[in-house]
């Protein structure tokens, strides 16, 4: 080892431009410490960065952390452990937002109890709250669409053209009336009765299953505002003045249910003359 007052005067001969006479060994020691100084540099750069990687998970908000709790607890078996899917048993949940989350959790689809074609409306197993704290998990994880805040989501809306856009975009699946039909395959478009508006402005959002999605582009948030006011208010709500609706279905069953009364009505009446005579 070079003494400090070595050290310092080949520091001032290099100063001054005089080659300093190295021995191999000081060359190995300069390398050294070139190496460390590499090492330090570079183990400051990964504790500058470090933070900001652990920091995802502390910077989710109290709802979403309570949300991932519960998605721990009754989604993480088909969903995955950061809902990235599971092969064969469920999609990824990365981007598709809390509406498909609202939709899927608030109509009682999911959790779905066994693997089928299509997951059943049930009575929710979640509170509001809990719906809305799984949403915000699954939102503040991959982005995606969103329900806009409120319950009442058609107010204002213009029953005319709710109705005209109804007839164009969704009757086709859910009938006329709204009582739902059959598709392809063992799978259905249901009725659309139970639904509230957040759950009929998730479905448009979300797509579901065979549902194409209608994004903001395709049908603007006011023209989704006229659809469930045409939903709720003309389709759910209105009495139907001739008593029963049949489902409202159309001509065929209305012809249907008129046919089996009337031969039901003639074949008594020729009964009721057989037995008089
Ligand atoms: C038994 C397995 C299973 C469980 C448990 C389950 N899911 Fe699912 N999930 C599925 C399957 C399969 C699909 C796709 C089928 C469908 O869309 O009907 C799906 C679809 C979804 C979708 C729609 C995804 C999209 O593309 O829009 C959401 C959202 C969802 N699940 C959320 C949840 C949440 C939240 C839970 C826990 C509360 C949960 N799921 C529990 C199997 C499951
Ligand atoms: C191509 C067929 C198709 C079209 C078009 C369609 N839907 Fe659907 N819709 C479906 C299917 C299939 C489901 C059931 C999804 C499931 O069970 O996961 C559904 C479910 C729904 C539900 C949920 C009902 C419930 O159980 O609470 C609502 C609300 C809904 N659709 C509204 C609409 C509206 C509004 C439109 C028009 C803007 C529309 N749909 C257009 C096929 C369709």
């Amino acid at each position: 080892m070079t003494s400090d007052n070595d050290r310092r005067r080949g520091l001032f001969a290099r100063l001054r431009g005089r080659p300093a006479a190295r021995s191999r060994g000081r060359r190995r020691l300069g390398a050294a410490v070139r190496l460390l100084a590499a090492l330090m540099l570079a183990g400051g750069a990964y504790t500058a960065f470090a933070p900001s990687v652990q920091a995802q998970d502390t910077q989710m908000s109290g709802a979403a952390t309570d949300g991932k709790a519960l998605f721990n607890e009754s989604c993480v078996s088909c969903h995955g452990r950061n809902a990235q899917g599971v092969e064969g048993r469920g999609p990824s949940l990365v981007g598709v937002g809390s509406a498909s989350v609202e939709f899927q959790v608030g109509t009682g689809r999911m959790p779905m109890v066994r693997q089928e074609a299509q997951a059943p409306r049930k009575p929710p197993v979640f509170s509001d709250d809990e719906i809305r704290q799984l949403g915000q998990y699954i939102q503040e994880l991959g982005g995606g669409p969103e329900v806009p805040a409120g319950e009442d989501l058609h107010k204002g809306g213009n029953l005319a053209a709710g109705g005209e856009l109804f007839r164009i975009n969704c009757s086709q699946c859910h009938a006329f009336g709204g009582g739902g039909g059959a598709l392809s395959s063992g799978k259905y478009a249901p009725s659309l009765k139970p639904a509230t508006d957040r759950q009929i402005y998730a479905a448009m959002l979300s797509g579901p299953q065979n549902m194409p999605v209608f994004g903001d582009n395709q049908i603007t948030p006011e023209q989704k505002a006229d659809i469930i006011a045409y939903i709720q208010e003309n389709l759910n709500h209105n009495q139907d003045p001739g008593g029963f609706n049949l489902g409202r279905y159309g001509p065929s069953t209305e012809g249907l249910a008129i046919f089996l009364v009337g031969i039901v009505a003639l074949v008594f009446t020729t009964l009721w003359i057989a037995g008089k005579s």
